[in-house]
């Protein structure tokens, strides 16, 4: 391992989160210190159990719509280098019935931090952003170029990633991250616009039938987490590799394109149960197809994802 990953000093914001969490266990693991933030809006405590002890990590229950967070974090702990801003309200129907708290949170907040983050002299700033950045654009695979201000976004929640989006990948220090269909252990199946694959997964181990709303025909790019995690490592220049990216936005995706009815049948084959599929009317708001052209940040990182659908969602099962 190289010298300077092991002296490397990230924040990661909305730490106790499903990613930020997988995020903090792969940083520690490189040699990296760790500052954690989560308020619990929608992070869990347990989240942490894996690495919460390690005396490389640090925790702060803290909201970042606090006003100069980074900076107080930095006295605690001089020598900040990398910020990966992933804490946002993250339900799309949340943010429909809260417009103004989600552009505050998810769009000015991130600006204050990318600011102060410049100001500190932080090396690399690395933001959450989402497919859900390209409306109901329908030219497949989206190409990062796709999203623009003629864009119709679908909700407050996708208007505010793409705003940052636009502010982080034209900052010196700054890269954007646009996730698509992200799935793997942790995720919160807990609600009824939970990742369809950690609802699926809920149901088999419970016994009740995979619901599909609509016909199923409907189709999404799929991405495990551990390749997510990856592209934030090469996006901060943390792989073996070392080398910087260039600033900007990139999609993280698969490149592949599996329909939900597929999906479902893909999870009853691995768990081996028998639990039969129901079809309930298709979810308002719900985008056709969605899969995202990775080109970019192949190019600019050499990422390219390890985990087939298939490997990904048997360990998400056993979870
Ligand atoms: C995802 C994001 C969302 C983002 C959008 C942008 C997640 C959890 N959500 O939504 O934040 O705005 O991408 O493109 O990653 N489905 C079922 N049965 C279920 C649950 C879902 O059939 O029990 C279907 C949905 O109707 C949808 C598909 O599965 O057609 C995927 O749903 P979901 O996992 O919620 O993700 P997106 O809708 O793509």
């Amino acid at each position: 391992m190289s010298d300077s990953r092991e002296k490397e000093a990230c924040v990661i914001t909305g730490v106790a989160g499903f990613v930020g969490s997988h995020l903090a266990e792969r940083l520690l693991s490189l040699g990296c210190s760790v500052v954690g933030v989560d308020n619990f809006f929608s992070g869990r405590r347990e989240n942490m159990d894996g690495f919460k002890d390690n005396p490389a990590f640090s925790f702060y229950e803290r909201s970042i719509a606090e006003p100069r967070l980074l900076s107080q974090l930095n006295e605690n702990h001089p020598g900040l280098s990398t910020c990966f801003h992933l804490a946002a309200i993250v339900s799309v129907p949340y943010s429909v019935e809260h417009p103004e708290q989600t552009m505050d949170l998810n769009y000015h907040s991130t600006v204050s931090l990318l600011a102060e983050a410049q100001e500190l002299g932080f090396r690399k700033f690395v933001f959450a952003g989402s497919a859900a950045e390209y409306g109901d654009d329908e030219r497949l695979p989206l190409r990062e170029e796709f999203a623009s201000e003629k864009t119709r976004h679908l909700s407050p929640y996708g208007r505010a990633k793409f705003l940052a989006s636009q502010r982080v990948g034209a900052s010196p220090i700054g890269v954007a991250l646009r996730f698509f269909n992200i799935y793997g252990p942790r995720q919160d199946p807990n609600s009824p616009y939970s990742g369809v694959i950690s609802r699926f997964s809920d149901m088999v181990r419970s016994g009740r039938p995979l619901t599909i709303f609509g016909d199923g025909q409907q189709s999404r790019d799929f991405v495990y987490v551990s390749d997510v995690v990856e592209a934030y490592v090469r996006a901060a220049g943390l792989d073996e590799s070392g080398s910087p990216l260039s600033c900007g936005i990139y999609n993280i995706g698969s490149g592949k394109s599996t329909s939900i009815l597929d999906l479902a049948g893909l999870i009853r084959d691995l768990s081996g149960c028998g639990q039969p599929i129901t079809f309930q009317p298709e979810r308002a708001g719900d985008i056709r197809h969605s899969i995202a052209d990775s080109s970019a940040f192949f190019r600019a990182a050499g990422w390219t994802p390890s985990v087939s659908l298939h490997a990904g969602l048997k360990t998400t099962l056993k979870g």
